[in-house]
């Protein structure tokens, strides 16, 4: 399949998407490795496309925006009693985007505010799904829940169906101009889950930060302001040691690493528990780990198996219990713009995000 193919096909999943609630996912998980990587990498190619190319060159969506005022008349009505009508209308497929001053009073007490950066320098080992999919299991555990999305490629925004054309101030303009960070937060994009999001905006923020006083320190600064107002403030960090990561690892409390269930899967973990120890002696002393999830883990593989042994060995009673497993589910979730609590929440990836919430609670 060539890359054009990939695109058209992405562009028809998403535009199914958009009438979300008439089809429900199936249960099936995929039954090869095979499948999931594909569609892995369809889903991430989708949830680009959906953020960056112009609305007029996906074909089904176009027919759908340029007939709309036409065909209003026509359509049935129940398809438009259908649509929530209590929010404002965002385009097809993205949900709409809030402000603080809209958002739902919190009606529980706060607990005391933990800040846990997910970080591993290493790319793809599921960093961004984890921060979707933790967060919004948090959130349908009654809890207060803000994701920081640090990452210029913006997975954890798009993961969650915001458009990121749509956005005018994110994580990139509270960082580097003097935007107030409840300005740039987008509130309830899901059940008690609010989104700081990022754009391809932020790309810059690594050269530009260079020259700033306190460099390291700007996403503390302003998301220290936040404690007391969410129980669990996330941030989703970018698959290198620069800057940005340097200031997750200043503002977090602790760290929330994911290792991939596959060969190499220690490779440069070393050198990110020594970056973490320089800013614990620097800037960050009492910077900890707070656990480590062991993801894509494929239980009918040996290797799965020797590499969860190995990380455990290594890491300890650090490690999480909950293992995420590899399923195409979780991979299929973000190009829906959905977390798997809602785009498949009984499924295995869903059952494990559920039970790693819990995990991380009784953490504390
Ligand atoms: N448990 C899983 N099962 C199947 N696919 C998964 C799983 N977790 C993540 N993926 C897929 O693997 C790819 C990488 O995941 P993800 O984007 O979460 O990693 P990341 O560490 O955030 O990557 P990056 O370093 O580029 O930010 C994505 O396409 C994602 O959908
Ligand atoms: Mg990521």
């Amino acid at each position: 399949m060539g890359l054009f193919d990939t695109f058209k096909r992405d562009r028809k999943t998403h535009t199914t998407l958009n009438q979300k609630e008439e089809s429900a996912p199936s249960d099936a998980d995929a039954p090869n490795v095979l499948v999931a990587d594909d569609t892995a990498e369809v889903a991430a190619a989708a949830a680009e496309a959906s953020a960056t190319e112009a609305p007029a060159s996906a074909p089904e969506a176009d027919s759908e925006r340029s007939t709309a005022p036409a065909e209003a008349e026509e359509a049935p009505r129940e398809a438009s009693d259908s649509e929530e009508p209590e929010e404002e209308p965002a385009e097809p497929g993205y949900r709409p985007i809030k402000t603080m001053d809209q958002k739902k009073p919190v009606t529980h007490v706060i607990g005391q505010t933990k800040i846990i950066a997910i970080i591993n320098q290493k790319g793809g080992v599921g960093k961004s799904t984890t921060a979707v999919n933790l967060s919004a299991a948090l959130g349908c555990n009654d809890k207060q829940v803000l994701l920081v999305d640090l990452d210029p490629q913006g997975n954890a925004t798009s993961g969650l169906g915001i458009d990121k054309s749509q956005i005018h101030r994110d994580v990139y303009d509270v960082l580097l101009s003097d935007t107030p960070v409840h300005e740039a937060i987008i509130p309830d994009v899901c059940k008690g889950l609010d989104l700081l999001p990022a754009t391809i905006n932020l790309a810059g923020a690594e050269v530009e930060l260079v020259n700033e006083i306190a460099r390291e320190n700007r996403l503390k600064s302003e998301i220290s302001q936040l404690r007391g107002k969410y129980d669990y403030i996330f941030i989703d960090c970018p698959p290198s040691l620069g800057l940005l990561t340097i200031n997750a690892l200043v503002a977090a409390d602790k760290l929330l690493i994911p290792i991939q269930c596959e060969f190499y899967a220690l490779e440069g973990v070393t050198k990110l528990l020594d970056s973490m120890k320089r800013v614990k002696s620097l800037l960050n002393p009492t910077l900890d780990i707070f656990g480590v999830l062991l993801t894509m883990y494929d239980s009918r593989t040996t290797l799965s198996k020797q590499v969860a042994e190995e990380v455990r060995r290594f890491f300890g009673k650090s490690v999480f219990d909950t293992m995420i497993p590899r399923t195409v589910k979780l991979s299929e979730a973000p190009s829906y713009g959905q977390p798997i609590t809602e785009y498949d929440p009984s499924g295995k990836g869903g059952q494990a995000y559920f039970s790693l919430a819990k995990e991380v609670i009784s953490r504390g």
